[in-house]
């Protein structure tokens, strides 16, 4: 029997009997794929946490599950005591990643549904249900549309470059900053796009290398410090990113690295472009300065990954997960609303009026 592509397989699920949230266990990617099924909160926490599950979009529609699976194990009583106890789970799993704001947007629209639906517990955890089950679905039709605006940026035959995993894995399906690879892709625009291998945790070389060369797009992984080379060579015509949450002034927070590549694509007079569903717009925050970066263990520098530890014992080091790209160093911001530009405290406003316009 042929193998299943990784591409066959959903990213993040609720289960046929609605009773546990599935995952690809991303941990094990590319060696093995594995589907776990979660029931209970602190797995579906320390998924989260340990990135077995992971990328904005993703980590948002998993907790949303995860809140609908706590609702089913809270007791139904008197309805207050049942919304203060959602809360308290929906606190908890909110306290598994600080940055990708996708994961308390998620949250509060699930706590949202919950409290604007009358009745009682059996009535909440339907709406909570339905809710969870939307979230999947639109991911899936935004990241089509990123797609279809990202397209509208290149022309066939270029080179791509991306950073980290916003691919498939990190979204429900297509991702967000290759979802104009594969839109390209299925229309014949014979992309070359080329991986960072993104560390400390590899999700270039694990997860995008793997998800873009399992659908037949001409894909090239390179170490982070070789994406000076090849712009400097003249092979990328356009950079795209993923991102874990924009501020209002549009300075975009991502994978570390991310900061290095725009500064050399400005360098080289390169386009880059953050792919955002309007989920990872905060405005909120007003400034990149304002996002909490998660700092990850040194652990994940100095062992992981390797047959035997590369640093000394004992050594200092600093790991932080993200870094935020000043918003003079990005082209444009893409997301499902149309492709926003500087200034972005304008341009993003407008998109969320679109979106408002939308929903009415
Ligand atoms: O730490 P990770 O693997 O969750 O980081 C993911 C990223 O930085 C992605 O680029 C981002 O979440 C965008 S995903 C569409």
């Amino acid at each position: 029997m042929a193998m299943k592509s990784i591409l066959e397989y959903d990213t993040v699920s609720l289960s046929d009997d609605g009773a546990a949230l599935v995952i690809i266990d991303q941990t094990l990617l590319p060696g093995e794929i594995k589907l776990l099924h979660l029931t209970g909160q602190n797995e579906i926490w320390e998924a989260i946490q340990a990135l077995r599950v992971r990328g904005a979009p993703a980590i948002g529609v998993a907790a949303a599950i995860g809140l609908y699976l706590a609702a089913r194990e809270i007791k139904a009583g008197e309805r207050g005591a049942f919304l203060e106890r959602l809360h308290a789970a929906a606190e908890y799993l909110n306290s598994a990643r600080p940055t990708a704001v996708n994961l308390s947007w998620a949250l509060r629209r699930m706590e949202r549904t919950a409290h604007q639906t009358a009745g009682g517990a059996e009535e909440i955890r339907a709406a909570l249900h339905r809710e969870c089950l939307a979230m999947w679905q639109e991911d899936i039709d935004v990241c089509r549309r990123l797609g279809e605006n990202g397209l509208s940026l290149v022309r066939p035959g270029d080179g791509l470059l991306t950073h980290c995993n916003a691919g498939q894995l990190a979204t429900v399906r297509y991702g967000t900053a290759t979802a104009p690879m594969y839109l390209g892709h299925a229309r014949g625009y014979g992309f070359h796009v080329y991986c960072d291998e993104t560390r400390p945790l590899l999700q270039g070389a694990r997860l995008t290398s793997f998800e873009l060369s399992s659908a037949g797009i001409d894909t090239t992984l390179i170490c982070d410090n070789m994406a000076a080379s090849v712009m400097k060579k003249g092979l990328i015509d356009a950079v795209f990113v993923g991102c874990d949450r924009v501020a209002a002034n549009g300075d975009a927070a991502n994978k570390i690295g991310t900061l290095g590549v725009a500064v050399l694509a400005k360098r080289f007079g390169v386009p880059f472009y953050v792919v955002a569903p309007s989920s990872t717009i905060d405005l909120h925050t007003p400034t990149g300065a304002d996002i909490v970066i998660e700092e990850r263990s040194g652990d994940e520098i100095c062992r992981m990954w390797y047959e035997k530890r590369m640093a000394p014992e004992g050594v200092k080091t600093w790991n932080p997960a993200f870094d935020v790209t000043d918003n003079d160093l990005i082209s444009a911001i893409v997301t499902e609303y149309g492709v926003a530009r500087a200034p972005y405290t304008e341009s993003l406003r407008d998109i969320f009026c679109k979106k408002e316009a939308a929903q009415i």
